[in-house]
């Protein structure tokens, strides 16, 4: 890790030519489609994002990621890609993108896009040439097609299931009209696994990368990164024997699972690496790979992918142990590995984390696997929610998150300490997580309804119509205009906590600092920057120091629970 860059802290300036410049990036998913909807259709848009650029500088990050934006019939939002490289026309043209990127890149902002390779939609090209040739084509060759098992194929190669429920096989029609072969789709139907045994696919996502590259992206977040590489040699394992391992995402910890997180998968990175430092400043890249944490390190070392999400506080309740282990432990892997640590509360898969710590402690979430249904995680019980204890919560994870080395992703919304949409009639959901589990799976169309701009009129001042996805009466408290300039609201909290952090922000070095209570987690940084958090209830002394910022009012001199201050 080269010390002159990261010691520097992150003012504009340095940011654009530091090729360092991911390593405590404060980084803002942005999902394009309820974000900011400039012509009035529903869906946020390209030319919405542009003209909220002010907003973001404002905001104070680092950089933007943008969920998928590609053509796309939007049968898992946009994760469901036609075409790699062109913008969705509903979302706007390249001209568009090219315009956005200067303009976040004028604000000292930088611009990862989400890139999809595990599986394209059944809308691309390739797939349709796929349905058209025949059996052993070479087009049939760019995805994993399999005959039927039974007398006549009639059953799928095997009882797998997809992450969002129903069979991970689907059958074709072959041209002639006769029922054929099968597909392999981890994922959603629309979405068919592609052949990465294919030499065709690696080249052409090579070129995805240039092509991007070249229009001023600036980074990738690499979709299911841990799921590219497969070995499907016959027989196949049996759904339960693939289960009794791992009931999630996370594969063998010997790497033998047929298809989530085998070793070959880190050749494809390699050759990526290479295209990434093609660039100067080499472009990054963030791989989500929900694995086993023994395995993480491998997706961001710096041959590879460079960065990897690392989902443990997000998985976490809002406990000090916990995130005493998990922050512990995370920053000797990154130390260990010459990576930087990430960390994330919340994102477009997960019910948002001012609802999460409303619920019971422990139930809120459902772990990983818990109810074998992988990591999705479950809606919140209305009635068990207190959405005051959980934003509060919230905003102390946020700003203890915020004095943690590394790289702190935040998701759309969560700077207005936004809850997750409970209320969603049946009828307007889009999650085939939903459709496919018989609504047993509430689903992530929670945490992707549009966001509220404004108090009043339409769409909250999303757009000029009604939003994609319905957003209830109370968005209207989380408004941007409700909170602008506010003291004490969430978005002046954000702001305040992102402007000290690119002030204050060095390299990997925490010192935790003994309390003498167990709720009390206190840790200092470089320049005398101290944290503190009460995960407890009751008042706490603060520690001595100028209070520079605090997540919620301070009781008579004291931390109050549930809540952090930064101290100097
Ligand atoms: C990732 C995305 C999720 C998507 C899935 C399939 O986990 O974050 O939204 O549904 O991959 O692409």
């Amino acid at each position: 890790m080269s010390t002159t860059a990261t010691l520097a802290t992150l003012s504009d300036s340095n940011l654009a030519a530091d090729p360092n410049w991911w390593r405590q990036a404060s980084v803002y998913q942005i999902y394009p489609r309820s974000f900011s909807d400039s012509n009035g259709d529903g869906l946020g848009d390209i030319k919405g994002i542009t003209a909220k650029v002010p907003y973001l500088k404002e905001l104070g990050i680092d950089a933007v990621w943008l969920s998928p934006f590609y053509p796309s019939a939007l049968a898992d939002g946009g994760y469901d890609v036609d075409d790699y490289r062109d913008v969705d026309p509903k979302l706007g043209t390249l001209e568009d993108f090219a315009e956005m990127s200067a303009a976040l890149h004028q604000a000292g902002i930088k611009l990862i896009a989400d890139i999809v390779p595990n599986h394209s939609s059944d809308r691309h090209e390739w797939f349709k040439e796929a349905l058209a040739a025949p059996k052993g084509s070479a087009a049939r060759e760019r995805y994993i097609f399999r005959d039927g098992l039974g007398k006549n194929g009639e059953l799928p190669p095997s009882d797998w299931d997809s992450v969002f429920g129903g069979p991970a096989w689907e059958r074709i029609t072959e041209p002639d009209g006769t029922p054929g072969q099968w597909y392999l789709h981890i994922f959603a139907k629309e979405q068919p696994d592609l052949n990465w045994a294919n030499r065709e696919i690696r080249d052409d996502f090579l070129k995805t990368l240039r092509f991007w590259s070249d229009r001023g992206v600036d980074g990738f977040r690499v979709d299911v990164a841990h799921a590219l590489t497969k070995d499907l040699t016959e027989p196949l394992l049996s759904k339960a024997e693939l289960t009794e391992a791992n009931t999630g995402t996370d594969g063998f910890p010997d790497g033998s699972h047929p298809f989530w997180d085998r070793d070959e998968v880190h050749e494809i990175y390699a050759e990526w690496r290479e295209v990434f430092n093609e660039y100067n400043p080499p472009r990054t890249a963030v791989a989500e790979a929900w694995v086993h944490a023994t395995r993480r390190a491998r997706y961001a070392s710096p041959q590879g992918l460079g960065q990897a999400f690392n989902f443990d506080l997000l998985q976490a309740d809002f406990d000090a142990e916990e995130f005493q282990e998990i922050i512990t432990r995370n920053l000797a892997e990154a130390k260990a590995t010459g990576a930087s640590s990430t960390w994330v509360f919340s994102n477009h898969d997960v019910v948002r984390h001012a609802t999460r710590y409303g619920l019971p402690m422990g139930g809120g979430v459902h772990a990983k696997g818990q109810d074998g249904k992988g990591w999705l995680l479950a809606g919140a019980p209305a009635e068990e929610l207190d959405t005051e204890l959980g934003l509060r919560r919230a905003r102390a994870a946020s700003l203890l998150m915020l004095a943690l080395p590394g790289s702190a992703y935040l998701y759309q919304g969560e700077e207005l300490g936004l809850q997750e949409v409970g209320e969603i009639p049946d009828a307007e959901r889009q999650d085939p997580a939903f459709f496919r589990n018989k609504g047993v799976e509430i689903g992530r169309d929670g945490c992707r309804v549009p966001l509220p701009w404004a108090t009043e009129g339409a769409s909250f001042g999303f757009g000029a119509g009604d939003a994609h996805l319905p957003q209830p009466e109370w968005f209207s408290r989380y408004a941007v205009d409700a909170q602008d300039g506010v003291e004490g609201s969430t978005l002046e909290l954000y702001r305040k906590a992102l402007k000290l952090r690119r002030e204050l922000q060095t390299a990997e070095e925490l010192e935790w600092v003994e309390t003498g209570n167990s709720q009390v987690l206190q840790f200092s940084r470089h320049g005398g920057w101290q944290s503190v958090t009460n995960f407890g209830a009751e008042p706490v002394e603060l520690p001595a120091g100028e209070v520079l910022l605090s997540s919620g009012p301070l009781a008579a001199g004291k931390l109050p629970g549930n809540t952090t201050a930064w101290l100097r």
